[in-house]
């Protein structure tokens, strides 16, 4: 072990936690020029495999957390990439012990923001600087290039944003995709954004792909190729090119494409969970993902679809038989998929402004949507469109409405009822196709009937409710003369 006291401070930037992400992490600051990088892991077997494993990046391996501080040049900067949790705040406290003030200490993995928002004032009170930041790419962006969501204190972002840009993906303009995102908790919630809409983009296209092989009857290797077409189309998107290659794989132990081997419950880590309940506290409404996050649950609830077996039989999916009209389907599913897909994004947006008001955020959600044009999960062509339709309008309301998707709605809205009511009538769940198109339906409607609502909660509560035709508050006496009283 080395003597912490006489380790010369070399390092610029270090990672605590050394599974694969952070080992990734790690590797990808060492390649970059002018990045000199520590690391300390728990279990310093794990900190031994990896130096070994990599040499080229001349990481510092250290062997306690002391050693790993003495290593880092001041202002120390710590990234910590262990397991959201207990985990995490195990290491804040660690670092605290041996971190100064104006140190700084970023956790980039999918915490919480509440818990973010708890930990920076933990922190700062301490005078360290506390950066909650989304990373986002999976094993291999954290490799060679994520997109990164940091949250935390503007002056940490100018010791911070040098290093993040220095690993972070670029857009094709060669914008790095990483911009500081706003204070203590909002860059996490930002990340947790993004997988709400991860949520809602994956069940979106897996919907397509049940439509496909059920109503278009097409095998899985059949709509690996769809998938590879439109991912030169308006759809193009990393999601759509993985499902693609997902779809062609054949199971080499028993020949059968692959994805009718494995078992047919979606797993979750909880972000789409925390994405649709902050939505549900600020009453922002997500029916597109909170349909994908429903949608996994029903998928893994095996003794409750198991008591559903007196449900089948009845109604069931006829493949289309008329070549011409299948292609017609097939094109039906695609516009019906990309107008699913900008509703799901739009309501995502919705949720970071409303949370942004709510919690005092200056957030700029083209620059959001520019940092998730390459390096994320949801990166996808149409996101330089979203990018554009914000920097033309920062306050945008709406963005399923700006011109640019209004027009791609308007154009798709036939087929897209078509996709929707074939999928009733031959038994095929598709809930967050269903639920964007009555949230786009509810959006356009001159009067909805939440009238109706307004007059029975009137009636079973005297809770009143407005006019058309004059300002005020009324109530009817419903029970008794029914003759309404004005209240205010
Ligand atoms: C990313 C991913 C990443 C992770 C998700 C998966 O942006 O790189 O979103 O954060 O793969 O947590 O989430 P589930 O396990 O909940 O599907």
């Amino acid at each position: 072990m080395t003597d912490a006291a006489n380790t010369p401070a070399t390092a610029n930037v270090g990672v605590v936690g050394l599974a694969v992400m952070g080992a990734n992490l790690a590797r990808n600051l060492a390649s970059r020029e002018g990045n000199r990088v520590a690391v300390y892991n728990r279990s310093h077997d794990r900190t031994e495999q990896l130096l070994a494993a990599h040499p080229e990046a001349q990481l510092i391996g250290t062997e306690t957390i002391a050693e790993f501080a003495a290593t880092l040049a001041k202002p120390r900067t710590a990234i910590i990439m262990v397991q959201a949790g207990s985990a995490t705040d195990a290491v804040i406290d660690s670092l605290c012990e041996v971190f100064e003030s104006g140190d700084i200490i970023i956790d980039g993995g999918n915490a919480l923001y509440t818990d973010t928002i708890r930990r920076e004032k933990a922190v700062a009170a301490r005078g360290i600087h506390f950066v909650g930041a989304g990373i986002s790419g999976g094993e291999e962006g954290a490799l060679n290039g994520p997109s990164i969501m940091p949250g935390g204190p503007a002056e940490s972002y100018r010791t911070v944003g040098p290093i993040f840009e220095s690993i972070a993906a670029r857009a094709a303009d060669g914008t790095p995709c990483v911009t500081h995102i706003g204070a203590d908790g909002s860059g996490h919630f930002v990340k947790m954004i993004h997988n709400g809409i991860e949520y809602a983009d994956m069940q979106l296209i897996a919907e397509a792909y049940q439509l496909l092989r059920s109503v278009a009857g097409l095998t899985p290797a059949e709509i690996s190729e769809v998938f590879k077409q439109w991912n030169s189309t308006e759809l193009e998107s990393y999601l759509v090119e993985i499902t693609a290659e997902v779809l062609a794989q054949v199971d080499p132990a028993t020949g059968k494409p692959l994805v009718d081997i494995i078992v047919d419950q979606a797993g979750q880590k909880g972000t789409g969970t925390w994405t649709v309940q902050a939505a549900l506290s600020l009453g922002t409404p997500v029916s597109a993902i909170a349909e994908a996050v429903f949608a996994r649950g029903l998928s893994s609830q095996p003794a409750q679809r198991i008591a559903a077996e007196p449900l089948r039989g009845g109604v069931s999916a006829t493949a289309i038989a008329d070549p011409a009209a299948k292609q017609s389907f097939i094109e039906d599913v695609r516009q019906a998929l990309y107008a699913s897909k900008i509703i799901a994004y739009s309501q995502g947006f919705d949720v970071i402004r409303d949370a942004a008001a709510a919690h005092g955020w200056q957030i700029d959600q083209g620059a959001v949507a520019s940092i998730w044009r390459a390096g994320c999960i949801i990166r996808a062509a149409f996101l330089d469109r979203i990018t554009d339709a914000f920097r033309n309008e920062p306050e945008l309301q709406l963005l399923a409405a700006t011109p640019f998707f209004a027009e791609a709605l308007r154009g798709a809205e036939a087929a897209w009822r078509r996709v929707v009511t074939a999928a009733v009538n031959n038994a095929v769940p598709a809930p967050a196709f269903g639920a964007a198109l009555a949230y786009y339906d509810g959006l356009r409607a001159e009067r909805l009937p939440a009238a109706l609502i307004q007059g029975q909660r009137d009636f079973f509560g005297a809770h009143t409710y407005g006019r058309v035709d004059r300002p005020g508050v009324f109530h009817t006496d419903w029970s008794g003369s029914r003759t309404e009283t004005q209240l205010s």
